[in-house]
């Protein structure tokens, strides 16, 4: 028989892709989605070979019955505490109910078991379901990708293609910070979902660049000389950020307020990868950081 995989957060990025990668695997894939999601999300998961299963995530029967006879969740939900708390929750409990095994949460980000509570809102978040689904009847294995590569199209400080410049922290020039394309991932992940002798953590990367990598780069892809900057110390960036999360709470209610970009960067120069598992499945293709940075 087919092992099933119920993926959630399936009409998203990241879910979408997973749900890709299964279906070519020869995985038998359900999706649970919400009476509310975009119908076009939904019948493109349909055209994919995907099995569709409505639900309320307040109706524990209606995600019990998403749950009977899978071999392994997926969860790729993205939110706040009503997401990742809340909702990723009531699934946990429906998959243990009815005798789930594995379940993959979406974590998705740097290892945040590396970093200490009150720098990274948004790990905390997760940081705080590792707890509840490590005292869970369950086989849990978190996925560690460090960020998404296409971060770096977004101009962000740490590669500034409008201004030309790379900033790094004192001492960081040469930190290596793990980069995954959203499909590297997705096949990883796809791959970890039908391998029943996962651990509790697996970390990839399709690449590790330091800031001192991204300026030789640059120069060769772009013929333009990039600018390294030194941004000061990592503890006083903290500072400043915090600073921000105060003078702002209204970001406290929103995936992605600026602070929370900024606690994205100190986290990416506060935790990196000892090792990565990339080889674990052979067959996968690894996006280089040329062709990654060839995007931007
Ligand atoms: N490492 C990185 O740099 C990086 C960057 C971005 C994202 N991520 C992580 O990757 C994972 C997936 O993110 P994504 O960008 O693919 O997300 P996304 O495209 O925004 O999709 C979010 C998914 O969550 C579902 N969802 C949202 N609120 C929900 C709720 N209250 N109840 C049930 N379902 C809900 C959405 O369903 P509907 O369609 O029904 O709304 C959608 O399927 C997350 O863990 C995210 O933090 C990592």
């Amino acid at each position: 028989m087919k092992n099933i995989i119920l993926v959630t957060g399936a009409t998203g990025n990241l879910g979408e892709q997973i749900c890709r990668e299964l279906v070519n695997k020869g995985a038998s894939v359900r999706a649970i989605v919400r009476h509310e999601s975009d119908p076009a999300k939904v019948k493109a998961l349909q055209a994919l070979g995907v099995n569709i299963n409505y639900a309320d995530f307040n109706k524990p029967s209606d995600l019990r019955a998403a749950c009977e006879g899978v071999s392994c969740v997926v969860s790729a939900l993205a939110g706040l505490r009503d997401v990742i708390i809340t909702a990723q929750s009531q699934l946990l409990n429906a998959a243990v109910q009815v005798g789930v095994p594995r379940f993959i949460p979406s974590d998705f980000c740097t290892d945040y078991t590396r970093l200490p509570i009150g720098i990274n809102r948004n790990f905390d978040l997760r940081k705080e379901f590792e707890t509840i689904i490590n005292n869970s009847d369950i086989k849990a294995t978190s996925i560690f990708n460090g960020a998404f590569a296409y971060v770096l199209q977004y101009g962000i400080p740490l590669f500034d293609t409008r201004n030309k410049t790379i900033a790094y922290y004192k001492g960081k020039k040469d930190w290596k910070i793990d980069f995954t394309t959203v499909n590297d991932t997705a096949a990883f992940t796809a791959a970890a979902a039908l391998d029943d002798s996962t651990p509790r953590h697996l970390h990839i990367a399709s690449f590790q660049v330091s800031p001192q990598d991204l300026a030789v780069l640059s120069t060769r892809l772009y013929g333009d000389t990039f600018e390294l900057t030194n941004e000061g110390s990592l503890d006083h960036f903290l500072a400043f950020v915090n600073t921000q999360r105060q003078t702002n709470t209204e970001g406290e209610h929103e995936l992605y307020p600026q602070w929370q970009q900024m606690q994205y960067l100190y986290s990416m120069f506060s935790a990196h990868h000892p090792h990565v598992d990339n080889a674990r499945y052979p067959n996968l293709n690894w996006t280089s950081a040329s062709d990654a940075l060839q995007q931007a």
